[in-house]
């Protein structure tokens, strides 16, 4: 649910809490979590090596991912952007291109449309499949920072609610296959950021919004934080001067950023209200399908180490093709083999 951070009810809570979620999951979810290089819970980096004993480590029968009954994302998708903060034409045009590119069904492979087929294979109650055709809708620029530069998880839903009651070209309101992304730019922190989380999903409250609408949350992270959000475009410290990949699009706070809209875009459309599909001994510790295999971008990834990703002409890395640009995004759950898939697994 928030990216980096593999549980919901860790969201807003104290650290004792905090620490109770990450022992819950631990013992719940065995050796399945989600890695990202965070400075606190560093482990021995001594795992970075390549070998067959990782072969899909994001994988585990212990992992009871289940549908609680709650909608899905299955008719026509709409994403409606907020870009808050100073955004460059450019860095827009990346991530603009990266949404496009999950319908995009003839790009070449492996693509990322062959990636949203894993989440396709989700469905609601009556069988229906989320939806194959995920589109831009309106956005809206925020330019001037109207709640600041530093943000909360409830500043986040006046953020919202500032821009579909906007007096000029509000965004549209919709609740039932809308989905709305802030993007805030990298001068602007937000509650969690860099220390347990580079985004997160959720829906407003009808009580601060008006209405519920399911949102996602996500940070450039190229100044406060790129070895833990652009990871591994950027590699901290600690990691001892291990050499970051090459971003595919030259700009890695953006780069670093697509993975992680994958991420909450994936998990939005398998449980946009919080009760659909997840994973965990209750609801107030969902581990959805992209928590699942976070860091794994290739076979064999676990740990620290991406698993077997590709190499374009220029030296940059890239794990799927969009309409034009390539793209490094992490696997998702696949919950009719029980591991993490991909388009560019070696073996499928
Ligand atoms: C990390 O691994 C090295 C070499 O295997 C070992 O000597 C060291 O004690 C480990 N450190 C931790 C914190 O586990
Ligand atoms: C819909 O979901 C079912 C169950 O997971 C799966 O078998 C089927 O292939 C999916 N259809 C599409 C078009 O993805
Ligand atoms: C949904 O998208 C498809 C294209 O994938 C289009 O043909 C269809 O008309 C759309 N349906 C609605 C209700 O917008």
């Amino acid at each position: 649910m928030c990216q980096g951070f593999s549980a919901r009810g860790c969201f807003a809570a104290p650290p004792s809490t905090v620490l109770l979620c990450l022992t819950l999951l631990v013992l719940t979810i065995g050796p399945v979590i989600g890695w990202r290089p965070w400075p606190q819970n560093r482990m021995n980096v001594s795992d970075y090596t390549f070998g067959d004993s990782k072969k899909f480590e994001g994988s585990s029968e212990f992992v009871k991912l289940r549908y609680h009954m709650g909608p899905v994302l299955t008719t026509n998708i709409t994403v409606h952007t907020i870009w808050y903060g100073k955004w460059e034409r450019n860095q827009k045009k990346i991530i603009r291109e990266f949404i496009n590119s999950i319908s995009a069904v003839n790009s070449k492979q492996p693509s990322v449309s062959g990636w949203w087929r894993t989440v396709q294979l989700y469905t609601d109650q009556t069988g229906s499949n989320i939806s194959k055709t995920v589109r831009l809708g309106e956005e809206k620029n925020d330019r001037f920072y109207s709640h600041g530069k530093s943000l909360t998880r409830l500043s986040i839903h006046s953020v919202i609610k500032s821009a579909i009651t906007a007096k000029t070209k509000p965004l549209p309101i919709n609740p039932r296959n809308g989905l709305y992304l802030l993007l805030t730019s990298d001068d602007v922190y937000v509650q969690d950021f860099c220390t347990s989380v580079c985004g997160f999903h959720y829906f407003t409250f009808p009580s601060l919004v008006g209405y519920t609408l399911p949102y996602a949350w996500v940070g450039n992270s190229a100044k406060l934080c790129p070895g833990q959000c652009a990871y591994p475009f950027a590699v901290p410290e600690y990691m001892g001067g291990r050499k970051p990949f090459k971003s595919p699009n030259g700009d890695v706070g953006v780069d670093g950023m697509i993975s992680v809209i994958g991420h909450e875009m994936a998990e939005l459309a398998t449980n946009p209200l919080a009760n659909a599909w997840y994973a965990g001994p209750d609801a107030s510790f969902p581990v959805e399908i992209a928590d699942l295999c976070e860091g794994i971008y290739g076979t064999g990834g676990g740990g620290s180490y991406t698993g077997q990703v590709l190499d374009a002409h220029d030296g940059t890395t890239y794990n799927m093709n969009g309409i034009r640009r390539k793209f490094l995004v992490q696997w998702v759950w696949n919950q009719i083999v029980n591991y993490c898939t991909g388009p560019n697994a070696l073996d499928q």
